[in-house]
C-alpha cells in the first residue's frame, strides 16, 4: 500500500499536545514499523513553546512501551529522521513564511512536488485564524509547482452549536475547498465501524430483517470508565452531548440505518448518510425534558474546581428517524464518563409483537470487538423452558491485528480518500438534531442528575429506555469475553 501514497509533508500544529502525543505520533510510529509511510514523507511539528525531535521520539517510546510493551527501535529512529520541529507563533501571519520555506525546502530535498497536510491538533477556537493565515501565507494552494494538494485536517467538535458550525464552515471555505477539508471523526475510522456497512449489505440473512417490521428499538452506547482526565477547559465547554453524540454516535447511527448505497464510493456513501441524518427528527424545544437526559458524575465539581458547573458528563437521547424503514422505531443513544465499563456498541432489538419473543443483535465497536446475537433456546431437559443464549463472532479469532483508527485517518488523508471523514453537510445535519437540547441545557441546570462513578449513569436514562419498551443491554451483555482486555489507564485525547 505504501507505493500508492504520494510523497507528502504532514504539518502537525500542536505537536506537543495530547492528541499528537497520544494518537498521531504513535500512529505514525506504527505506520513506520509496518513500512507504510510513503517515500519522500516528512513531519513538521509546529509548536509555540518549543521542543526537540529527541524529546518527541522519547515520548513516542514511552507511550508505545505502555501500550505495545516493546518498541521497534529501528522504526522509531527511521520516523525520528523524518521529523523536524518548527517553533512559531501561530497568531503571527509573517511566521507562516517560515513554514512555507520549510515546506519548499522539503520539496527541494525530495525533488518532487508533494501533498501538504495541515493537521490542526490545537483547540478548535483557533481553526479559523490558522486557516486564514495559511491562506495569507500562500499555503492553501499545494506545493510550489501547484501540482500537489494542500489538505486541512481538523478534529471535532466542529463548532459548538448550529450557528457556530455554520460560521466555521464559512470561514474555512474562504481558504480551502470542501474537497481539501478533512473533518476527522475517528470513530468512522475504527475497523468495526467500517464493518457495519459490510455486515449490513453483504449478508442477505440480515438485510431482510433490517427495518421496523422486526426491529423495535435501536440502542447505541458509548460508555467510558475514565473521567475527564484533566481535560478541564475542553470538557467544561464541550460536555458529553457535543463531545460524543453530535459527532461519533450520530455518525454510527447513520451507518447502521442509512439506505443501501448504490456503490461503495465515497460520494454515494456520504449522500446516503446525509439523507439519513437529515431525516432524524430534531428534538423540539418542548420535548427536551422528555427525550434528553443528562447527568454529572459525583466529584466532577471538585475536579474542575467549578461548583456551579452544569457541564454534563453523561447524556442520553431518544430519537426518531422519519423514513419508511424506521418509522416509529425508537433510537436510544447514550454516552458518559466514569461509568461501569468502557464499551461502545450498537444493539438492534427484535421483538415478535404477538409472542413477545426477543432477540438482540449487537455490533460491538470496542473493546472485545465482535458481533453478538442473543437467541432463545430450549433448556436441555424434559420441560419446555427456554433460556437466552449468546452467539458471538469475535474479531480476535481472526488473529490479525487491525490498524488503530488514527493510522487509518492518516493513511486516508495521505491518499486523499475522504470516505471516513465527515462532510460539512453531515456536520450541520447532526447539529440540527441536537440544537434545541444544546440550547436548553446551556440555559439552565434543570434536570442535571448526579450519578455515582462506576455506575451506569443517572436513573432517568433507565426510564428513557423503559419508555421505549426496552432496557439497555450493555448492563448484562458481555461480548467476546474470552478476549477481554483492559482499558488503557488514560483517556485518548
Ligand atoms: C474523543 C472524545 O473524541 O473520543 C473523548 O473527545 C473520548 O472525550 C474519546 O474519550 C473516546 O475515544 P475512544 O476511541 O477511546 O472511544
Amino acid at each position: 500500500m505504501a507505493q500508492q501514497l504520494s510523497p507528502a509533508a504532514l504539518v502537525i500544529f500542536g505537536i506537543t499536545g495530547d492528541l499528537a502525543r497520544r494518537k498521531l505520533l504513535p500512529a505514525l510510529y506504527h505506520l513506520a514499523a509496518e513500512d507504510l509511510l510513503p517515500q519522500g514523507f516528512e513531519v513538521i511539528g509546529v509548536t509555540r513553546s518549543g521542543t526537540t525531535v529527541e524529546s518527541l521520539v522519547g515520548s513516542i517510546r514511552e507511550f508505545v512501551t505502555g501500550t505495545d510493551h516493546a518498541v521497534n527501535e529501528e522504526a522509531l529512529s527511521r520516523l525520528g529522521e523524518k521529523i523536524t520541529v518548527l517553533t512559531m507563533d501561530l497568531a503571527k501571519t509573517e511566521e507562516y513564511a517560515r513554514l512555507k520555506a520549510a515546506l519548499d525546502e522539503h520539496e527541494e530535498r525530495v525533488g518532487v512536488c508533494t501533498n501538504r497536510l495541515f493537521y490542526l491538533a490545537v483547540p478548535s477556537q483557533t481553526f479559523g485564524d490558522i486557516a486564514e493565515r495559511l491562506g495569507a501565507g500562500g499555503l492553501t494552494e499545494g506545493c510550489k509547482h501547484r501540482v500537489g494538494e494542500s489538505r486541512l485536517l481538523i478534529e471535532k467538535p466542529f463548532g459548538y452549536d448550529l450557528t457556530s458550525a455554520r460560521e466555521l464552515i464559512e470561514v474555512l471555505s474562504q481558504q480551502f475547498t470542501e474537497q481539501q477539508i478533512y473533518r476527522v471523526d475517528h470513530y468512522l475510522a475504527k475497523e468495526t465501524a467500517q464493518n457495519i456497512l459490510t455486515f449490513r449489505f453483504n449478508n442477505p440473512l440480515f438485510q431482510a430483517v433490517w427495518d421496523s417490521h422486526t426491529i423495535n428499538a435501536i440502542q447505541i452506547t458509548a460508555a467510558e470508565s475514565l473521567g475527564i482526565e484533566g481535560r478541564v477547559a475542553f470538557y467544561e465547554q464541550t460536555g458529553a452531548l457535543r463531545d460524543l453524540i453530535q459527532s461519533h454516535l450520530l455518525q454510527l447511527l447513520a451507518l447502521v440505518t442509512m439506505e443501501r448505497p448504490e456503490s461503495m464510493t465515497s460520494d454515494v456513501i456520504h449522500a446516503r448518510k446525509l439523507e439519513l441524518l437529515q431525516s432524524i427528527a430534531p428534538i423540539a424545544p418542548d420535548k427536551v425534558a422528555k427525550q434528553a437526559v443528562r447527568g454529572q458524575y459525583d466529584g466532577y465539581h471538585d475536579e474542575v474546581q467549578n461548583h456551579s458547573s452544569v457541564s454534563e458528563t453523561y447524556a442520553a437521547l431518544r430519537l426518531e428517524i422519519n423514513t419508511p424503514r424506521w418509522q416509529h422505531v425508537p433510537v436510544l443513544i447514550r454516552t458518559g464518563k466514569a461509568l461501569a465499563e468502557k464499551v461502545t456498541e450498537i444493539t438492534l432489538c427484535f421483538t415478535d409483537r404477538e409472542t413477545n419473543h426477543q432477540n438482540t443483535l449487537t455490533l460491538r465497536i470496542q473493546p472485545n470487538e465482535g458481533i453478538s446475537i442473543e437467541l432463545q433456546a430450549k433448556k436441555p431437559g424434559f420441560d419446555a423452558e427456554t433460556e437466552r443464549v449468546q452467539m458471538d463472532f469475535c474479531y480476535a479469532s481472526l488473529g490479525s491485528a487491525h490498524p488503530d483508527a488514527y493510522e487509518r485517518v492518516l493513511v486516508d488523508a495521505l491518499r486523499g480518500d475522504k470516505t471516513l471523514f465527515a462532510t460539512s453537510d453531515e456536520v450541520l445535519a447532526a447539529w440540527e438534531v441536537v440544537e434545541h437540547v444544546v440550547h436548553a441545557w446551556g440555559m439552565s441546570g434543570d434536570g442535571l442528575e448526579s450519578y455515582d462513578k462506576g455506575s451506569w449513569g443517572p436513573a432517568a436514562a433507565e426510564r428513557l429506555a423503559e419508555g421505549a419498551g426496552v432496557a439497555w443491554v450493555s448492563e448484562h451483555l458481555k461480548v467476546c469475553q474470552a478476549y477481554h482486555h483492559e482499558e488503557p489507564t488514560k483517556s485518548n485525547n
